[in-house]
């Protein structure tokens, strides 16, 4: 593979990317293997990912772990996600606290497995004071649930008098989503060639850059973070306006 990382322009890296990570049931058929080997493998690409964006300057990692709809496979896939889980954040805490990594999740995590909210929150309160990158784990999240919560929690405050209709803007649409104070992502990467947001920020990622890529997420490697980020460096962000203005200035 050429060596994509010398050509980036340190000056222009996202502040947040977000990954679809997927593949990892077809890469272990190819090796004729179960689904869970899989996610197993799928570890070492969450560290290369990880890593690789730290570096570059990253300050936000969205990792799509597990969709609401995700609840709906056979239950012995759904219980070794869970398990690998919790063995992962027990075991990467140490390296997570030496790379500076701040751990968050997004999603619906009361409806975790109480092992992997107690990981969790071991996870969060070990590493809430790093500042380097903030690696946020969507789990049990799916774009529609996060946004029913939202009206949900906006239609009670209106009704309870304590915001007016004029008070109903974006700016508080997106306050109430789990991704509150975090940036929406300039790139979203999708593994494994499927070209569908599965769910995943739908709203966040109005404007964001979109970069499929064939390679299933257990071969993901820091190499096709920097294509991802090249890829992204190539495009004209014009958000709706037209190239002379986006170039004049
Ligand atoms: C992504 O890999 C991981 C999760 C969705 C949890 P998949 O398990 O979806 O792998 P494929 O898409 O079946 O190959
Ligand atoms: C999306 O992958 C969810 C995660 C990567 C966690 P899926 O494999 O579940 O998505 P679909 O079913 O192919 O759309
Ligand atoms: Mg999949």
């Amino acid at each position: 593979m050429s060596n994509y990382k010398i050509h980036i322009d340190p000056n222009n890296v996202p502040r947040h990317i977000a990954i679809i990570m997927d593949g990892n049931g077809r890469w272990a058929k190819q090796k004729g293997e179960m689904r869970t080997f899989g996610h197993a493998s799928g570890v070492e690409a969450v560290r290369e990912a990880l890593t690789g964006a730290s570096e570059l300057g990253v300050k936000h990692l969205t990792l799509y772990a597990f969709s609401t709809e995700n609840w709906n496979r056979p239950k012995e896939e759904v219980d070794a996600l869970m398990n690998l889980l919790v063995q992962t954040i027990v075991a990467e805490i140490d390296e997570l606290n030496q790379n500076g990594v701040r751990l968050k999740a997004i999603g619906d995590i009361e409806n975790l497995p109480d092992g992997c909210q107690e990981a969790l929150e071991k996870g969060f309160e070990a590493t809430k004071n790093n500042d380097r990158i903030e690696l946020i784990l969507a789990l049990s999240y799916s774009s529609r649930w996060e946004i029913e919560q939202a009206v949900k929690t906006i239609a009670q405050e209106f009704h309870d008098k304590k915001i007016s209709l004029d008070e109903i803007n974006q700016d508080l649409i997106s306050s109430n989503l789990s991704t509150n104070g975090i940036p929406d992502p300039e790139l979203l990467i999708r593994t494994s060639g499927e070209t569908r947001i599965s769910n995943f920020l739908l709203w966040q990622l109005a404007y964001t850059e979109l970069h499929f890529t064939p390679v299933l997420w257990p071969d993901f490697k820091a190499e096709h973070l920097y294509k991802a980020i090249l890829d992204y460096q190539g495009r004209e962000r014009r958000f709706g306006m037209v190239s002379e203005q986006i170039t004049d200035n």
